[in-house]
C-alpha cells in the first residue's frame, strides 16, 4: 500500500499562510471550526463481533467536512484537536487509517486549511522517536504556532505532557519552544492567544484528581498557571469523546465532543468558534443543526 501524506501542513514549527508576517493584525471578527477524534475505527472496535472497519467515521467526517464547504462566509481553518485515527503507530490497519483519512480530507474545500493536532491515538500513549517522525511525515509538526486574523494559536503534543519516557529529548525541545511562545503571547500584541491540544488539563474543575482523560494535576497547575501569565485563555482539546470544560480564573478550557465515536450522551458535531475583539464565542453544534449562514456581529 502506498503511503500518502497531507500536502499542506505545518512545518518549521509554523503552517502555511498563517506565519506572523502576514497575520498578526487584528482585522475584524472571523470564525473557524474546531473538531477531535474522528478517529477512523474506534467504532467498530467497540463493537464486537463488527467488522465494518471504519466506514462510519469516513461517513460521520464526510459529513462535517460538507457542512463545513457549504458555510457562508467560509470558516478560516478546521483544526481536529487530535486522534485523527484510531490504529496506534504500527498498529494494524494504520496505513490503511492514515490513507483514508488523508483521502476524505482532500475533500476539505481548499480555501479552509486543514490544520491537524496530535492525540495518544496518533503518536502512542508512550510515544517513540519513530512514531513522532512517522506522525510528521504524514500530518506535520506535532507542535507549532500560527497567527490568524491577529490571534496567537499555540499547538501542542499533550502526549509530552502525559508519558515523555521514551522521548525525554523531544519533550524538552517542545518545552524551549513553548518558553518563547509564551513570552510572545505575553507581549500583548495579539487580541487572543489561543491553545489546542488533544488531552485536556482537566475536564470539569482545575483542582479534580488524574483519570484517564485528564493531565497530571502538579503538572496542570503548573502549566495553567504558566498559561495564564502568558495571557492565554481560551484552550481547545479533545480526547473526552463527550462535551466538558471549566474555568482556571478566567482562563476556559474547553473539551470538545468527537466527530467519530460518541463516548456519551453528545452526537456527532464539530464547535464553531466566533473570535470577537473582546471576546471567543463558541458551541457545539450536532451535524444536523450545523447551521449554512454564519452570522458576525
Ligand atoms: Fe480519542
Amino acid at each position: 500500500m502506498a503511503s500518502e501524506s497531507l500536502t499542506k501542513k505545518a512545518l518549521n514549527k509554523s503552517y502555511p499562510g498563517f506565519e506572523k508576517e502576514n497575520n498578526s493584525k487584528w482585522e475584524g471578527p472571523f470564525y473557524f471550526i474546531q473538531g477531535a477524534d474522528t478517529q477512523f475505527g474506534m467504532i467498530s472496535t467497540f463493537e464486537r463481533d463488527s467488522n465494518t472497519g471504519w466506514e462510519e467515521e469516513i461517513r460521520l467526517t464526510k459529513k462535517a467536512i460538507q457542512l463545513i464547504n457549504t458555510m457562508t462566509p467560509k470558516p478560516k481553518f478546521f483544526i481536529v484537536c487530535g486522534d485523527l485515527i484510531h490504529a496506534f503507530p504500527g498498529g494494524k490497519d494504520r496505513l490503511a487509517q492514515e490513507n483514508d483519512f488523508i483521502k476524505v480530507f482532500k475533500e476539505l474545500n481548499e480555501d479552509i486549511p486543514l490544520i491537524c493536532v496530535c492525540g495518544n491515538h496518533d503518536v502512542g500513549d508512550t510515544p517513540t522517536p519513530t512514531a513522532i517522525q512517522g506522525y510528521r511525515d504524514k500530518f506535520g509538526d506535532d507542535y507549532f504556532t500560527f497567527y490568524c486574523g491577529g490571534i496567537m494559536c499555540i499547538v501542542l503534543n499533550s502526549q509530552y505532557f502525559q508519558d515523555p519516557s521514551l522521548v525525554e529529548d523531544l519533550a524538552e525541545e517542545q518545552t524551549k519552544w513553548l518558553d518563547e511562545q509564551l513570552e510572545e503571547a505575553k507581549s500583548g500584541k495579539y487580541k487572543h492567544a489561543v491553545i489546542f491540544q488533544h488531552i485536556p488539563w482537566f475536564l470539569e474543575n482545575p483542582d479534580e484528581e488524574k483519570d484517564y482523560f485528564n493531565i497530571l494535576p502538579e503538572m496542570r497547575q503548573k502549566m495553567l498557571q504558566e498559561f495564564y501569565n502568558a495571557n492565554v485563555r481560551t484552550i481547545f482539546c479533545g480526547h473526552y469523546h463527550r462535551n466538558a470544560g471549566g474555568f482556571y480564573k478566567d482562563l476556559e478550557l474547553i473539551v470538545t465532543s468527537a466527530v467519530g465515536c460518541q463516548l456519551g450522551k453528545d452526537k456527532s458535531g464539530f464547535r464553531i468558534v466566533k473570535v470577537e475583539e473582546e471576546k471567543i464565542a463558541h458551541e457545539y453544534l450536532e451535524f444536523e443543526n450545523a447551521p449554512k449562514n454564519i452570522i458576525m456581529k
